[in-house]
C-alpha cells in the first residue's frame, strides 16, 4: 500500500458551534443540522453508521438509513437475524455517526435499543416497494450463501408467487429504536480546534451540554 495520507489533509472552516446557536435540546439541533445536510449535495443524509457490540466488548459497525426521529428516538429497519440483530439482541446498546461532509459535520448519538412495535414496522414494511418487500424475504442478512444466483432465483420465484397478492412482513425483519443517552456535536474548525458539544440525558430527563475539547 503506497497511498500517501498526507495528500488529503483538509483545512476545515465552514463554520463554528456556538452553545448560543447551539441551544439546549439536542433533538431540535439534529433536526436543524439534518435539515441543512438534506438541502446540500449529499446523496443520503440520513445514512448513518450505526455501532453494536458483543457483551464481552467486541464492535462491528455498519451503515443503515435512519428512517424516522422524534423525541422517543432514531429508529431504522433491517434483518432481526442479522450479524447486527444477533448482537443487539444479547446487548441492546448502540452509537450512531452520520459525517455530513460538505457541511463539515459530525454527529454521535449513543443509547439503549429497543425493537419497534410490530404494528410500527409493519407500517413501514408495507409502505415500501413490492421489490424490497421481497427482496426481505429473500435475503437471510449476514448468512453465507454459495453465490449471487441463488438470491436473483429465489426473487424471480417469489415474484412469480406473489404477481397478484401481497407478502406479509417476515418476523425476521422490522425496526429498532435507539433512545439516546447522549449526543455529541462535532464542527470542524481551522487548526484542528473543532467545536464539540455534548448532550448528556440526566436523571430528571434535562439535556447536561458540555464542551469538549477538540
Ligand atoms: C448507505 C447504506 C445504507 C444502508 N442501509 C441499510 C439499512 O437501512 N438496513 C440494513 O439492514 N442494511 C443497510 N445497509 C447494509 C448494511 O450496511 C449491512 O451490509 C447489512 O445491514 C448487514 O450488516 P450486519 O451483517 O452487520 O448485520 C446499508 C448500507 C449502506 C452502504
Amino acid at each position: 500500500m503506497s497511498t500517501n495520507m498526507t495528500n488529503f489533509r483538509k483545512e476545515y472552516q465552514y463554520d463554528h458551534l456556538s452553545e448560543e446557536n447551539a441551544g439546549a435540546d439536542p433533538f431540535a439541533l439534529f433536526e436543524r443540522w439534518l435539515q441543512l445536510a438534506g438541502e446540500s449535495a449529499i446523496h443520503e443524509p440520513n445514512a448513518m453508521a450505526l455501532a453494536t457490540a458483543t457483551p464481552n466488548g467486541r464492535p462491528s459497525i455498519r451503515m443503515v438509513l435512519l428512517k424516522g426521529v422524534d423525541r422517543t428516538g432514531f429508529t431504522f429497519f433491517t434483518n432481526y437475524h442479522s450479524h447486527k440483530g444477533r448482537e443487539l439482541a444479547i446487548n441492546p446498546f448502540a452509537s450512531l455517526l452520520f459525517w455530513w461532509e460538505p457541511l463539515e459535520r459530525q454527529v454521535r448519538i449513543e443509547g439503549a435499543i429497543e425493537k419497534l412495535p410490530a404494528a410500527v414496522s409493519d407500517e413501514y414494511y408495507y409502505s415500501r416497494p413490492l421489490g424490497s418487500r421481497l427482496g426481505a424475504w429473500v435475503s437471510q442478512q449476514s448468512k453465507v450463501i454459495p453465490n449471487r444466483a441463488v438470491l436473483d432465483t429465489r426473487l424471480g420465484e417469489l415474484q412469480a408467487e406473489y404477481r397478484d397478492k401481497h407478502p406479509d412482513r417476515p418476523p425476521f425483519w422490522g425496526g429498532y429504536r435507539l433512545v439516546p443517552e447522549q449526543f455529541e456535536f462535532w464542527q470542524g474548525g481551522v487548526n484542528r480546534l473543532h467545536d464539540r458539544l455534548r448532550y448528556c440525558r440526566q436523571p430528571d430527563a434535562a439535556w447536561l451540554r458540555e464542551r469538549l475539547a477538540p
